[in-house]
């Protein structure tokens, strides 16, 4: 069994429902990249997820699957670093899902924000189906079968997150009751060697005494230190020292995704349902043609005619692509009509170009060898496998299918 602390789990999925774009690269891909060096990452392909509302797509998952984890790869997602797999390939999470509709309500699920907005946003689908109103509970699963502490996800995700805190809250509540739950808490403090665990007792009965919460948080500290106990044990430690019963599903925390500032062509927010998008594999002469025929500053109809940059999404890329000198080239140039639009457009062209060129040739790679990507694919799913299936293991005996 493994020691593996939740607070070092990072878990994130993506539904492959079509081609990534710079959004996504500066949205959630940049994101990945630096939390691989710092966290324990679990990085997936929601596959089901994307069944709930294309399920009458079949022929949409081979090839968005693996044309998804080469964007991935490209971009610098590391499988040395992280876990990258493919949800279907861990069955354990339908099974955690199965186990937790039992005890979840149904009007959590139906107040769930997105549900509603999005049965009204895809009216052209049918999703009164049990499937897509388990939508959010099957993330749960996603996320508490790995005890992930932290969940990076965009703003439309955090109620999913808190859907998530209030089920493993209601399950630990439910089943942490186990049958010789003092002795054992007992036992694990002993594994923990003598110092830490005359420590581990003097900060538990300040809190339970005094009620001081800085001796909890001490105690929770030294917890997450200890190398010699099991997950289980240390999940029994956590919930004895707030005196209730073993935790065995741990509260993830939601992430925010830094908002990206990546505008889409029309300024809007970069959305493939806005049909304003620069693909990540997009050839590099359409990257230049498209930003060339960009709107710019209305105001700015001939080349004597001032510009304000506020105005123009242009100048939003410019945010993301260029140094300082080049933006007070810009600002000047477009509010004294020194420059023309074209001109302020080709230090954003050039860079651009200089950020997909590699990404591109490292896609091409990848491409030739489908079956490199798909051996990452069985090895993250592996690994992914691995640590849900111990979660599933501690839930099975919680629930009494031990
Ligand atoms: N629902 C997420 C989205 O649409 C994808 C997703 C599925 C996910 N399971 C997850 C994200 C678990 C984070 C954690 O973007
Ligand atoms: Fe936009 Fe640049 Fe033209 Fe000004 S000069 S309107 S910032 S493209």
């Amino acid at each position: 069994m493994s020691t593996v602390d939740s607070q070092k789990r990072v878990l994130s999925g993506m539904r492959p429902t079509g081609q990534l774009h710079l959004g996504h690269l500066h949205g959630v891909l940049k994101n990945w990249i630096r939390l691989q060096h710092e966290y324990d990452c679990f990085f997936f392909v929601a596959d089901w997820h994307a069944l709930t509302t294309h399920y009458g797509d079949p022929g949409l998952f081979e090839s968005n699957v693996l044309n998804m984890v080469i964007d991935w790869l490209a971009c610098g997602v590391n499988p040395g670093s992280a876990s990258l797999f493919v949800q279907s390939k861990v069955p354990e999470h339908a099974e955690l899902h199965l186990l937790l509709s039992m005890i979840t309500p149904l009007g959590w699920l139906e107040r769930v924000p997105s549900y509603k907005d999005q049965q009204e946003k895809l009216h052209e689908k049918e999703l009164d189906t049990y499937g897509f109103l388990g939508y959010p509970l099957l993330q749960a699963a996603d996320i508490l079968i790995y005890r992930a502490g932290y969940v990076p996800v965009g703003a439309d995700q955090v109620a999913h997150v808190e859907l998530t805190r209030e089920v493993a809250r209601r399950f630990n509540h439910i089943y942490g009751k186990e049958p010789g739950f003092e002795e054992n808490a007992l036992a694990a403090i002993k594994k923990m060697g003598k110092k830490a665990a005359r420590m581990y007792t003097n900060f538990r009965t300040a809190y339970q005494e005094q009620g001081d919460h800085e001796a909890l948080e001490k105690a929770q500290a030294l917890l997450r230190e200890q190398q010699n106990i099991t997950i289980g044990d240390r999940e029994r430690l956590f919930g004895y020292l707030e005196g209730g019963g073993k935790m065995i599903l741990a509260e993830p925390q939601a992430l925010l995704t830094p908002s990206s500032k990546m505008p889409g062509l029309d300024g809007q927010k970069m959305s493939k349902s806005y049909d304003n998008t620069i693909s990540l594999r997009e050839p590099l002469e359409h990257v230049a043609k498209k930003i060339s025929t960009m709107p710019t500053d209305p105001a700015r109809v001939r080349l004597t005619d001032p510009g304000d940059p506020d105005k123009c999404p242009v100048w939003q890329l410019h945010q993301t692509y260029s140094g300082e000198d080049t933006k007070k080239w810009v600002m000047e140039g477009c509010t004294s009509a020194g420059i023309g639009c074209l001109e302020c457009k080709r230090p954003v062209i050039d860079a651009v170009i200089a950020e997909l060129e590699p990404i591109q040739k490292a896609a091409e790679q990848y491409e030739k060898d489908p079956d490199l990507v798909r051996s990452i694919i069985a090895e993250g799913s592996e690994k992914a496998r691995e640590a849900a299936k111990e979660t599933l293991h501690d839930v099975r005996v919680a629930v009494g299918l031990g």
